[in-house]
């Protein structure tokens, strides 16, 4: 109840944001052709990823859909062709909370295409009851946090010799009443609840992106929070707040429109890589006065701890191979 009043607070915070913001939006910022780029999108076939997937498509962009269900990515990617006359646009089958399917993906996808301009991290879960993956992590970590850590390192490398590359990262505004928690990363202690694990994974989304900006200076990273949207993840996961919330929700266009401009516009590859965005605009990552501030060696516990985590999912073989297509690249 308490995290329901403080995304209650937040939501008067960010309230105004699309209505006053997009008073100041350019609209030649999106007037580009994105023709001969290609993009990844996570949870293309629903809400806010879907939205993306059309934008671009209409964009004349090439999209690689990567959603967990074929039948309704097949659905959507056909409303997308129809919609935007573009049939480059491919559905790949991956369930994001299985980690070593991800890497095995990731490791496929970077054999098979010769570049990806843009990721675009916008698949999540809010998953009430702990429940672990294949490969032993909590399911919202292995979907929210490994899975966009798994699927990003891999991908660099490809990124990284593409051509203005940029990776986006859907958090939430909801982040902001989390501190970075690196003493407890598959939520075995205490109580579990659902939600403050989803924002605690939504916080951990922006420390990534903040280090990986650092550590990956030709490729510009950003994330975001969408606004509160009229979604199936918002009316199925806090229903509650879904209907506290009723009419005052964004429509999916008015949550995506910031994961567009960051992929889409020269703008957003001016601004300074490793920011959080609301509005078209960086946003601070932190209230005022806030307690949610990590220290450097709490920053650097939490990456070493995904590094391990990911290594022992794709591990080397006793004989020496790997247990996989090729060498693993986490650092
Ligand atoms: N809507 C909001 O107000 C709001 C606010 C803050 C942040 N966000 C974030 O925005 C992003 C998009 O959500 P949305 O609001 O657009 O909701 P949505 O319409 O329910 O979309 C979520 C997408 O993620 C996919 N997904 C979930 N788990 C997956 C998995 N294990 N493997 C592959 N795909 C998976 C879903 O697939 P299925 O269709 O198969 O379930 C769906 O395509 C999420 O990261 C969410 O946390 C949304």
């Amino acid at each position: 109840l308490t995290y329901y009043k403080n995304i209650t607070e937040l939501f008067k915070v960010f309230q105004n944001g699309y209505e006053a913001a997009s008073k100041d939006f350019e609209p030649q910022d999106l007037s580009v052709s994105v023709v001969g780029r290609s993009f990844m999108i996570t949870g293309a076939n629903s809400g806010i990823g879907r939205a993306t997937a059309m934008t671009i498509a209409k964009k004349g962009g090439t999209v690689h859909m990567v959603c967990r269900n074929k039948d309704k990515a097949e659905e959507a990617r056909e409303d997308i062709v129809n919609q935007s006359g573009n049939t480059e646009v491919h559905v790949h089958v991956v369930d994001l909370s299985e980690t070593h399917k991800v890497w095995e993906f990731a490791e496929a996808f970077k054999k098979q295409h010769p570049s990806l301009n843009v990721l675009i991290n916008n698949a999540g879960c809010m998953v009430h009851k702990r429940e672990l993956n294949a490969d032993g992590l909590e399911k919202n970590f292995a979907t929210n946090t490994m899975g966009v850590y798994i699927l990003t390192q891999t991908l660099i490398p490809l990124l990284q010799k593409s051509r203005d590359p940029r990776v986006i990262t859907v958090s939430s505004g909801g982040m902001l009443v989390q501190k970075l928690r690196v003493d407890d990363l598959q939520s075995e202690k205490g109580h579990f609840d659902g939600v403050m694990v989803y924002a605690q994974n939504k916080r951990q989304q922006v420390v990534l992106t903040e280090q990986w900006a650092k550590a990956n200076p030709i490729i510009h990273f950003s994330v975001m929070h969408p606004g509160w949207a009229d979604t199936p993840a918002v009316s199925t996961s806090m229903p509650q707040f879904h209907h506290m919330m009723g009419e005052r929700l964004r429509s999916v266009e008015q949550g995506a429109d910031t994961v567009v401009w960051l992929a889409l516009s020269r703008a957003a590859a001016r601004t300074r890589s490793g920011q959080f965005f609301q509005d078209r605009r960086p946003v601070a990552a932190h209230l005022p006065l806030a307690w949610t501030r990590s220290s450097a060696e709490e920053v650097q516990s939490f990456m070493s701890q995904l590094e391990t985590l990911a290594f022992s999912v794709v591990q080397p073989q006793p004989d020496g191979e790997l247990n996989g297509p090729s060498r693993p690249q986490f650092v």
